[in-house]
């Protein structure tokens, strides 16, 4: 029989001094939380089965502003983009994915029995040599996941609220040239093996649990209540790919305990983190490009974060 330590302890100690030390727990929990700059392709600084969550969105394949970091990880890649035929496309598009895979794979390793890996992502739309088409992110992050030995769960639809409702793309009131308006994302869910196990009235599963409102909307396969995050973060000046802290803070609630560790493999600014310290959840992040984290995380290491930079 599992018998929880802090049930055990409460036997013999005084409600104070649960509460001071469930404090200096939570701090110490806090400390734990460590960001490592290079590529999430290998975590070895992860033990197998040690994340109860994965809570991420990667660099969106054929979304221009990803372009020069696939190229610079994949010089084909570059040459595909710059031919622009439609198989070098495809052949650029195929191992995009191909060099996210190698990061999902690794998720399914860290990840614990029962744990479980959210993604937010988006399809890309390109016009080339006067062709318009459509790259199915979702579809080939959906296969990698199934590859990587997880089980798919019912996805999101994310629905951003149109900055510019009247933004068509196409032939204006004419048929038949006009296209459908790429407006939804996608959270796609997954998880590794059976249903995660609790002790019977496991106290912190029962203190991390959410109200009937927040169960109703967050577990509708609909969100069209969360606007996108401003690109333009005032200050580096160009466009960082967040995430609105929404999505991950619902996510983190949905899917974890107080006390789990939360991976983003895929970190930027630090949006899933900074929602980690809220919630009482541990976090550990990688990230290629150090100058895309924020000040305010970068302002938290030393403090309740770690900070490690791989040799290169
Ligand atoms: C879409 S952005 C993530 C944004 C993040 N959710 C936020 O709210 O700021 C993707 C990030 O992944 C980073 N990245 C891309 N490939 C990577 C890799 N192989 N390992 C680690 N980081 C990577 C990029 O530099 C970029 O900052």
């Amino acid at each position: 029989m599992i018998i929880d330590a802090a049930q055990y302890a409460s036997k013999f100690i005084s409600s104070r001094a649960i509460q001071s030390a469930m404090a200096r727990m939570e701090k110490n929990l806090a400390s734990a939380s460590r960001i490592v700059i290079g590529d999430s392709a290998s975590m070895d600084e992860l033990a197998d089965c040690s994340v109860q969550l994965v809570v991420t969105s990667p660099p969106y394949p054929m979304i221009k502003m990803w372009d020069g970091l696939f190229s610079d990880m994949d010089e084909r890649i570059r040459v595909g983009l710059a031919s622009g035929n439609r198989e070098s496309l495809r052949e650029a598009y195929m191992r995009m994915h191909a060099k996210l895979a190698l990061t999902f794979s690794e998720c399914a390793r860290v990840l614990i029995d029962g744990g479980i890996c959210c993604v937010n992502i988006g399809d890309a739309a390109r016009t080339s040599r006067g062709r318009f088409q459509v790259f199915p992110n979702h579809v080939d992050l959906t296969r990698t996941l199934e590859c990587c030995g997880l089980d798919i769960l019912p996805y999101i639809l994310w629905k951003k609220p149109m900055n510019r409702p009247n933004a068509f793309l196409g032939s204006g009131f004419l048929p038949t040239n006009a296209y459908v308006t790429l407006d939804c994302e996608f959270i796609l869910i997954a998880r590794k093996g059976g249903l995660r196990k609790f002790a019977p009235k496991d106290p912190k599963r029962y203190g991390s649990s959410f109200t009937k409102g927040e169960r109703d909307r967050w577990f509708s396969q609909i969100w069209d209540d969360v606007r996108g995050a401003c690109q333009n973060v005032a200050e580096r000046g160009d466009r960082t790919g967040a995430f609105p802290a929404e999505i991950p803070r619902r996510l983190i609630r949905m899917f974890s305990i107080e006390g789990d560790t939360v991976l983003d493999p895929f970190m930027g600014t630090g949006t899933t983190l900074l929602e980690c310290a809220k919630l009482n959840r541990r976090f550990m992040g990688y990230e290629v490009n150090e100058k895309a984290i924020s000040s305010k995380v970068l302002g938290m290491v030393g403090k309740d974060l770690g900070l490690m930079r791989r040799n290169r």
